[in-house]
């Protein structure tokens, strides 16, 4: 580690000394740089930092001797014009690939604009453009993970809890009085998680009736307060909750708290991610289950994309589908397999 890093700034200093500054010329001199410009749709999104935490060591791993490697992150805070200046002022500063976290998945063609302009591939990630802008160029790439994979198992996840738990449907009518806490509207996780949860609980037999939803965008005080109503709405009814991220379900565990509620009145939790407090909540059992949104599987194909596209070599290792998509499976999580997940972020 020590070694590559003498060495790195070895290299730093022999690139300015030949008065170097783009990477081209240090390209012909010294061997390869990736100089990998991220901007993400809002850093604060707890999902979103994690995977970028996985991502930039993934892609450090890759610095050496004979290649240097360089990540700039910026935060577009919710707004795409923002994160269309960002994509300019990253291509301006001499990135060579651009990795990017979309604000609005259907408004990706500025940005595809300004890197074939540049020449400079861009790799999509977590928010996938539609299929038509995927086609706007051949240099443009997917890395996430199939939506309907993730809703399927956390339906089977509950279905699983709630069969080997009678008392779950607590008023005893043979149906299961639910609420959905749901991601931003359009997103590609969003109503396909839902419906797709929904659709296996029904098909292993489970009786529902939907008493709520609530759109939280992804956010954990905001599913707080949209849960807070839904619970004023229907007091004591709720028997299962099912959000679409582990940040909602968290959120909807804290209404619960904030209100004072007991233990043996809650309803029974499931999330999506197994973020840090995603798999803590599990493995305490304050949340019944969640699918493993296989962050540093994510974090591994986009570094070794990004360094393919410009190395050229390794490409022929990765997994495409549909040509230029990579999609991570998920895995379903539970409090009896938890551990392996929580070992899986240690180093
Ligand atoms: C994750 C969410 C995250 C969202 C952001 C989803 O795939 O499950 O936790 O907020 O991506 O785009
Ligand atoms: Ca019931």
């Amino acid at each position: 580690m020590k070694r590559r890093k003498i060495a790195a700034a070895v290299l730093l200093f022999a690139i300015s000394a030949a008065g170097a500054s783009g990477c081209q010329s240090s390209q012909e001199t010294f061997g390869e740089k990736v100089y990998a410009g991220v901007t993400c749709y809002d850093q604060s999104d707890t999902f979103v930092s994690e995977l970028l935490d996985c991502f930039k060591e993934e892609l450090e791993s890759y610095g050496g001797d004979t290649l240097e490697v360089n990540v700039t992150v910026r935060d577009a805070a919710g707004s795409q014009r923002t994160q269309n200046d960002q994509v300019k002022e990253l291509l301006d500063g001499g990135c060579n690939v651009l990795c990017v976290n979309l604000v609005d998945r259907a408004d990706p063609s500025e940005i595809i604009d300004l890197a074939r302009e540049q020449e400079v591939p861009v790799i999509f990630f977590n928010r996938e453009p539609v299929a038509e802008d995927m086609l706007q160029w051949d240099r443009i790439y997917y890395v996430g993970a199939d939506a309907k994979q993730s809703g399927v198992m956390q339906g089977e996840l509950a279905a699983d809890v709630i069969q080997g738990d009678s008392s779950i449907d607590r008023n005893r009518d043979g149906k299961i009085q639910y609420v959905v806490l749901e991601g931003e509207a359009g997103h590609q996780d969003a109503i396909i998680r839902t419906e797709n949860a929904v659709d296996t609980l029904r098909k292993k037999g489970i009786q529902l009736e939907k008493l709520s939803y609530g759109i939280a965008n992804w956010n954990r005080a905001q599913a707080q307060t949209r849960m807070m109503q839904i619970i004023s709405e229907h007091p004591n009814k709720i028997e299962l909750v099912l959000a679409n991220n582990d940040d909602m379900a968290l959120g909807a565990l804290d209404a619960y708290e904030k209100l004072n509620v007991t233990e043996s009145a809650l309803p029974v939790f499931f999330g999506i991610d197994g973020t840090e407090v995603g798999l803590e909540a599990v493995a305490d059992s304050r949340l019944s289950g969640t699918v493993y949104n296989d962050k540093e599987g994510q974090g591994e194909a986009m570094a070794k994309l990004a360094v393919s596209l410009i190395t050229g070599k390794g490409m022929e290792d990765m997994e495409f589908e549909k040509e230029r998509y990579v999609y991570l499976p998920y895995s379903k999580v539970t409090s009896e397999n938890v551990s392996e997940f929580i070992r899986k972020r240690e180093p």
